[in-house]
């Protein structure tokens, strides 16, 4: 029954993100950007606008430009969570490859930077007045999700360690459809129950900016107006109209 359920759970929490997901990125690609408003100084050229991207997704630029000590704990929190999630593909993959294996203790350090991180984004939600007022339940919310996740999976690895080859056995029948027995301890259920609300609410919530930031007009438009027009899909519809 427990193991039934969380299978249900899981199918239906990925199918919720991946088609989330998809739905979402269809929508801002499908949003018109009628002008060019690229935040300058930008790149001239679409090459560089990729690269400025790319800086955006590694380095959060602007991030660091506009305030240091978010940029900090911001990154530190993105840097530690892929970690982390490499960390976890040991349950999705067999074999597992050699760089997941060698990954596996800076994984653990990772868990300990995600939650201290996390902990001081919250913390200046908390304490700083001005930050605090224009805070809302969804901000705090996923905060606290995450870092829910954070310490209840910190709390299986020291506290109450579970059989990890079972749960690897269960996530690779989730995969093949031949549903394995999922082992029945606390600590892992509430880490496995919360991925799944994260996995389900991530699609509407501010978390979406992960893949927001790749649609953003004012970073992914080269600075190029003189030297090409910018005519958006309706304009030169209807241009060709009025011909
Ligand atoms: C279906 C997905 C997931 C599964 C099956 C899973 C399973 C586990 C297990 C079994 C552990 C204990 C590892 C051990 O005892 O050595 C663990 C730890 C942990 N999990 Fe997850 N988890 C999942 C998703 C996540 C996500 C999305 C996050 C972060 C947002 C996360 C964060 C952590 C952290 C920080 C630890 C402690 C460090 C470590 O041992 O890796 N987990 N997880």
């Amino acid at each position: 029954m427990l193991t039934a359920t969380y299978a249900v759970l899981f199918y239906l929490a990925a199918a919720v993100l991946v088609l989330g997901l998809v739905a979402r990125a269809v929508r801002y690609a499908r949003t018109p950007a009628p002008l060019r408003v690229p935040t300058t100084p930008a790149p001239t050229s679409r090459g560089g606008a990729a690269v400025r991207v790319a800086g955006e997704v590694a380095l959060f630029t602007s991030l660091f430009r506009s305030n240091k000590w978010i940029w900090l704990f911001g990154w530190l929190f993105h840097v530690a969570l892929l970690l982390v999630l490499l960390r976890h593909l040991r349950y999705f993959l067999e074999p597992i490859p050699q760089w997941v294996v060698w990954i596996q203790p800076f994984g653990v350090y990772a868990a300990y930077a995600l939650a201290g991180a996390l902990l001081a984004l919250w913390a200046r939600r908390l304490l700083i007045d001005r930050i605090r007022y224009i805070s809302t339940a969804s901000d705090h919310l996923a905060l606290a999700l995450l870092l829910a996740i954070g310490l209840t999976g910190l709390a299986i690895k020291h506290f109450q360690p579970t059989d990890i080859v079972a749960v690897k056995a269960f996530f690779l029948g989730l995969m093949r459809l031949d549903w394995q027995p999922l082992p029945a301890d606390p600590l892992l259920l509430t880490h496995l129950a919360l991925v799944a609300v994260l996995m389900a609410v991530f699609p509407f919530s501010k978390l979406l900016h992960a893949v927001g930031v790749l649609f953003s007009p004012s970073r992914n438009q080269p600075d190029n107006p003189r030297e090409r027009r910018h005519v958006a899909p309706w304009a030169a519809a209807l241009e060709r109209d009025q011909r």
